[in-house]
């Protein structure tokens, strides 16, 4: 996939701007030409939606496509130079508001101009509030204050070297930093994830001194399905969000954890399942993700066994462990 590095320092994908044009466009149409259709302008109603719907495309095309940027920009000045950043741009998170919006406005104009339609307009409402408890789930992990692991003793003495697996601006490495203080973290990732700020990198050395804990957590840029660690390197293994986006490399992603820890040591990986939760994010395709017996599959055939099970914030956290006799 092709990026370009935006001004403010994002990637992007370099066919943004066709995105760009097709909402430039398909805003300004309803904004001009719906109103001429005949029964939009002899409704208020039917002329005030479709005024807003063109409103709301034309100013989301322009937040998306500059206006992030801009006041990204005009923010940075003031940096929170005391705040932990994890990266996470507001842009795709307001994007299920938007949505909800949308489907919102789409109800009224059914309602308005087609009654009989009432079941879809009805429909349509259900969704709106359906992703709008999406994206209010989505905002809780821009949120600094959100715990982000599930209370499970993954290593049981406290002690010893701990890999975040994909730890992004650094969250996990945190938690686990400042839970254990004898313990050591690798945090390794490929820091190419264009939804997080510059991959993180920056991000996450800043936050780990701000958190006091650089010194206990070194950086490693790394692949997740062929690490270079040897077997055996780590006491424990944590992870969270991440193996859900390995695609076809889950299973070697696992195999990979499965070799660099040692034999008895844990494996505390948090992802994202088919559920409630994940429905008023991504609807019917939140039934594509990996289901919880997959993943126990795929975790057993890697050589672990499986301990236990718990969710946290929305994310199923499974413990594995490598067979002491390993
Ligand atoms: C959703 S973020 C989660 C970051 C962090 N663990 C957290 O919870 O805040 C997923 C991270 O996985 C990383 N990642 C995805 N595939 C990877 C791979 N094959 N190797 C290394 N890192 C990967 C991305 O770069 C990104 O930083």
């Amino acid at each position: 996939m092709h990026h370009t590095r935006a001004a403010g320092g994002r990637n992007l994908h370099s066919h943004m701007w066709i995105f760009g044009l097709g909402g430039l466009a398909l805003g300004g149409g309803f904004l001009v030409f719906a109103p001429q259709i005949p029964v939009v302008s002899k409704s208020i109603l039917l002329f005030a939606g479709f005024h807003l719907v063109g409103a709301v495309i034309l100013l989301a095309t322009l937040y998306f496509g500059a206006g992030r940027d801009w006041l990204r920009r005009l923010g940075a000045g003031k940096a929170k130079a005391d705040r932990l950043d994890f990266g996470w741009g507001p842009g795709w998170m307001n994007g299920l508001a938007l949505v909800s919006f949308a489907c919102l406005a789409g109800a009224i104009l059914i309602e308005v101009a087609a009654p009989a339609w009432w079941p879809a307009a009805f429909a349509l409402v259900g969704l709106a509030a359906n992703f709008l408890a999406g994206n209010s789930i989505m905002r809780g992990f821009r949120r600094v204050d959100q715990s982000v692991l599930p209370l499970v003793r993954f290593l049981p003495k406290g002690e010893g070297l701990v890999l975040d697996a994909g730890c992004g601006a650094g969250r996990t490495s945190i938690a686990v930093a400042r839970a254990l203080t004898s313990a050591r973290v690798f945090a390794v990732d490929r820091f190419d994830a264009d939804y997080i700020d510059d991959g993180g990198r920056d991000l996450l050395a800043r936050n780990l001194t701000l958190s006091g804990v650089a010194d206990r957590v070194s950086i490693e840029q790394a692949d997740l399905t062929a690490l270079p660690f040897a077997e055996g390197d780590f006491d424990g293994v944590v992870s969270t969000h991440v193996y859900d986006h390995l695609g076809g490399g889950k299973q070697k992603g696992l195999e990979e954890a499965y070799r660099v820890l040692k034999p008895g040591g844990r494996f505390l990986m948090g992802v994202w399942v088919p559920g409630w939760s994940m429905f008023t994010i991504g609807a019917v395709l939140s039934f594509f993700l990996t289901s919880k017996a997959k993943w126990r599959e795929m975790a057993k055939a890697a050589g672990f066994e499986l301990e236990d099970e718990q969710v946290n914030n929305h994310a199923w956290f499974l413990v594995m462990r490598k067979p002491a006799a390993a």
